[in-house]
């Protein structure tokens, strides 16, 4: 890992829709990152592989289930643009295997790209066979609940990885190019 210097580190989460996942992993992210007095570390966001919902809000269960455990959210919805995104962003944490595949098709290298569950002491040593974050899009209430919990588990496993590798005092799973 060469995270070398102060520079914070940009995390952009990527879905399919960027309504109902990844929406909720950087609600999730930024929470638990100012909670722990980390906001000076990373700068977030998040995408979708489609253009479907581009310029609208989160499902509006993605909004309920984060609400009803007072996490704020203020999302708009965008597509992953890999002419620009490729330089602007250190990571690109995807959900499932289908947005792995993508992500690389439009031209991000795969050594910026993780699954969102991989990070997950559990499944470090998967890799990209790390268990998917599943879509909840044709799903229900308890399957944002669901998803809900999985982000949590990842983005607190996530925050230890990536400021282990930038302190270099342990062993991270992930190379972020500086
Ligand atoms: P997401 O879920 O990728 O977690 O935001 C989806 C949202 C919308 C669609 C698919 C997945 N869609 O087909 O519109």
């Amino acid at each position: 890992m060469t995270l070398a210097g102060s520079a914070p580190i940009r995390v952009m989460f990527v879905c399919l829709g960027n309504i109902c996942r990844s929406p909720m992993a950087e609600a999730i992210f930024r929470h638990r990152v100012t909670q722990r007095g980390l906001t000076d570390r990373f700068v977030i966001d998040s995408c979708g592989t489609g253009d479907w919902h581009v310029g609208g809000p989160a499902d509006e269960r993605t909004i309920r289930t984060l609400q009803g455990r007072s996490v704020d959210i203020d999302h708009v919805a965008r597509q992953l643009d890999a002419r620009t995104d490729v330089d602007d962003w250190d990571l690109f944490v995807v959900m499932d295997s289908m947005n792995h595949r993508d992500v690389l098709k439009a031209g991000i290298p795969l050594e910026k790209v993780r699954l969102m569950r991989s990070f997950v002491p559990a499944h470090r040593s998967m890799g990209e066979r790390a268990p998917a974050v599943p879509d909840p899009y044709e799903g229900t209430i308890d399957d944002f609940a669901s998803v809900y919990e999985m982000l949590v588990e990842a983005c607190d496993a996530m925050i230890d990885d990536l400021l282990i590798a930038r302190e270099g005092d342990d062993q991270p799973s992930t190379k972020v190019l500086p």
